[in-house]
């Protein structure tokens, strides 16, 4: 058994967590730079949290500066064992609607500006992100929103795209075509360096609109897209609450491998 430390990267909407004791924002810095803000760090009913808000307070890093491999790093160094990603995202499904949320298990990445890997000259590894979220931990955020009264979906791909602008008609179409059931801008490479770095990660997609495709909705609109966040973000903190109960302060080894991920990844030879 090792001691949980569950983090929760913020997105739009959700800038703070509710009721942490010992609450303080720590300056961390990383071989890749700074995150993208001070991490507030604390406790919730005895487990050790720490939460970062990805686009930094104010708001200030798109999804193409968000440092996403400083973000990771970081945490890691704080000693998270468990992050949960919180962002908003379009949806391509009729049924998921606009205030629903939604248990992302599966990414078709479409960003192409921005650092995916911890590994490269010097060390050279190449891990498994067939499964790139954490079954254990996805469920655990499934029944959390369950218990907070949330209309929460079990599953769904994500489409990752560069932005920063939406997506026009045609695309909208054509990753429905795939068979993405969301899209947004910030999980990718979130996930891929959360597996590298060898974290259980989960993410939670909260739905603001219907992007592009549905014919009886206009075009994605960002003043739209805020009202549904804040009318979420009371939403999102009660998840974020019901997790540290339901992890519990210790944790057995991920059954999905997730904390093991490295185990047989690495192909450079150790130095002599
Ligand atoms: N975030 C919220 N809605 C989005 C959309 N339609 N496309 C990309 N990112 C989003």
């Amino acid at each position: 058994m090792t001691a949980t430390m569950i983090g929760v990267i913020g997105g739009s909407g959700l800038y703070q967590i509710d009721g942490l004791e010992d609450a303080r924002w720590q300056a961390i810095d990383t071989p890749w730079g700074a995150p993208s803000d001070e991490i507030l760090t604390g406790t919730l009913g005895g487990v050790p949290m720490a939460f970062l808000p990805r686009h930094g307070r104010g708001h200030v890093h798109s999804p193409t500066t968000v440092p996403y491999r400083a973000n990771i790093d970081a945490l890691k160094r704080l000693g998270v064992t468990d992050v949960v990603s919180v962002s908003a995202c379009g949806s391509f499904r009729e049924e998921y609607a606009p205030g629903h949320f939604v248990v992302v298990d599966q990414f078709i990445d479409r960003t192409n500006a921005r650092e995916r890997s911890f590994f490269g000259t010097g060390c050279v590894a190449h891990v498994s992100i067939a499964h790139p979220t954490c079954a254990r931990l996805s469920r655990t955020c499934l029944n959390a929103a369950q218990a907070a009264g949330i209309t929460v979906h079990d599953g769904g791909t994500y489409l990752a795209m560069e932005g920063p602008q939406f997506s026009s008609v045609a695309e909208s179409r054509m990753f429905r075509a795939w068979g993405a059931d969301v899209i947004g801008m910030t999980n990718m490479p979130e996930a891929r360096l959360a597996r590298e770095a060898e974290l259980c990660y989960a993410s939670i997609a909260m739905v603001t609109d219907y992007d592009s495709w549905h014919p009886d909705h206009g075009a994605v609109d960002i003043t739209d897209i805020i009202a549904t966040l804040t009318g979420n973000a009371g939403k999102g903190r009660a998840l974020a609450r019901g997790l540290p109960d339901r992890l519990g302060p210790d944790r057995a080894p991920c059954p999905c491998g997730c904390d093991r991920a490295l185990d047989h990844a690495i192909l450079t030879a150790p130095e002599k």
